[in-house]
């Protein structure tokens, strides 16, 4: 009666990775419980996340060529494409949000476009634009841009908007930190830059304002839902964007976050389920209203047990 937070499966969202082929279905060494899946598959997976009352999955595409400029981006027979058409029509209450960036489709591994080894902040605007477009006609429910641009929520909404697409809610990633808990994603997703890092477009973790300044910025652009990644080295973010802003905010409990504690559960170092709650429950206590979590599908059957 007295207990103040509660979680629950309808607070997650599952991010789920698209491969291409047929029948595959590849499990990621650093995320055990993950995998690489073609669209066969993953709309198996998609109807397990369903079934177990998760509302919500993230796409992330891998797609079977990578070019300069990442123009699987944005095909319309893309993987992502594929892969929201399949969920959709097999499962139509399942909502599918989907990742707009660059660095699954780039041969460099960057978020954007390269020019002398720097990224390109508004010619990548129109390539996102356009990934965002494909992604709603294909019937994605909402897009999610996580390549950290200025000005992409803004460039995004337009073409959105342009297209007829203007029910299509933007959830950004708003407040994302140059971390190193995204190491295993990289694994998952193929995606690690081939030179450099992301800090001259990520946030530098040491900084606590300068996410209310993004989230604003994000905010004033048009952005529906706003979201902080990681979550749990970034709670006290997580709280102030709360405090400050009245919209629903979402927090990234991120791939290292996820192996960190399958790891140590494997070594029976820790209690792993007790551990995931607390995590999950600490994440919502902060300020969260929705946690994208690969946990998503464990917590659920033990939420619902
Ligand atoms: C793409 C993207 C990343 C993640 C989500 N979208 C990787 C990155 O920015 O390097 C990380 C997710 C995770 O670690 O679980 N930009």
């Amino acid at each position: 009666m007295v207990r103040e937070t509660s979680i629950s499966p309808d607070d997650f969202i599952h991010p789920l990775f698209v491969t291409f082929g047929k029948g595959v279905r590849k499990e990621i060494s650093s995320m055990p419980g993950c995998f690489q899946e073609s669209v066969d598959r993953i709309v198996k997976n998609a109807k397990e996340v369903y079934s177990l009352g998760v509302p919500a999955v993230l796409l992330f595409g891998i797609p079977e060529h990578k070019d300069e400029i990442g123009s699987g981006a944005y095909d319309d027979h893309g993987v992502v494409q594929n892969a929201i058409k399949a969920i959709k029509d097999k499962v139509p209450g399942l909502f599918v949000i989907t990742d707009v960036c660059m660095c699954e489709y780039t041969s460099h591994g960057h978020c954007g476009v390269i020019k002398d080894g720097e990224v390109q902040n508004d010619p990548t605007l129109e390539l996102l634009s356009k990934e965002a477009v494909s992604h709603a006609k294909a019937g994605a429910d909402m897009v999610a841009p996580s390549d950290m641009m200025d000005g992409r929520v803004k460039a995004i909404r337009l073409a959105l908007d342009e297209e007829g697409l203007d029910g299509i809610p933007i959830m950004s990633y708003a407040a994302k930190y140059a971390s190193a808990f995204y190491g295993p994603f990289r694994e998952a997703a193929e995606s690690t830059p081939q030179f450099g890092d992301r800090r001259s477009y990520q946030m530098d973790p040491a900084n606590r304002r300068e996410a209310l300044k993004e989230v604003a910025l994000d905010i004033e652009e048009g952005a529906d839902i706003i979201m902080i990644k990681p979550a749990l080295a970034y709670l006290d973010i997580i709280s102030d964007v709360k405090d400050a802003f009245d919209v629903p905010v979402a927090a990234y409990n991120v791939s290292g976050e996820y192996s960190l504690v399958k790891a140590a559960g494997k070594l029976g170092w820790i209690d792993e389920k007790r551990i995931m709650l607390e995590i999950l429950t600490s994440i919502k206590r902060a300020g969260a209203d929705l946690i994208l979590t690969y946990f998503a599908k464990d917590a659920a059957k033990i939420l619902n047990a």
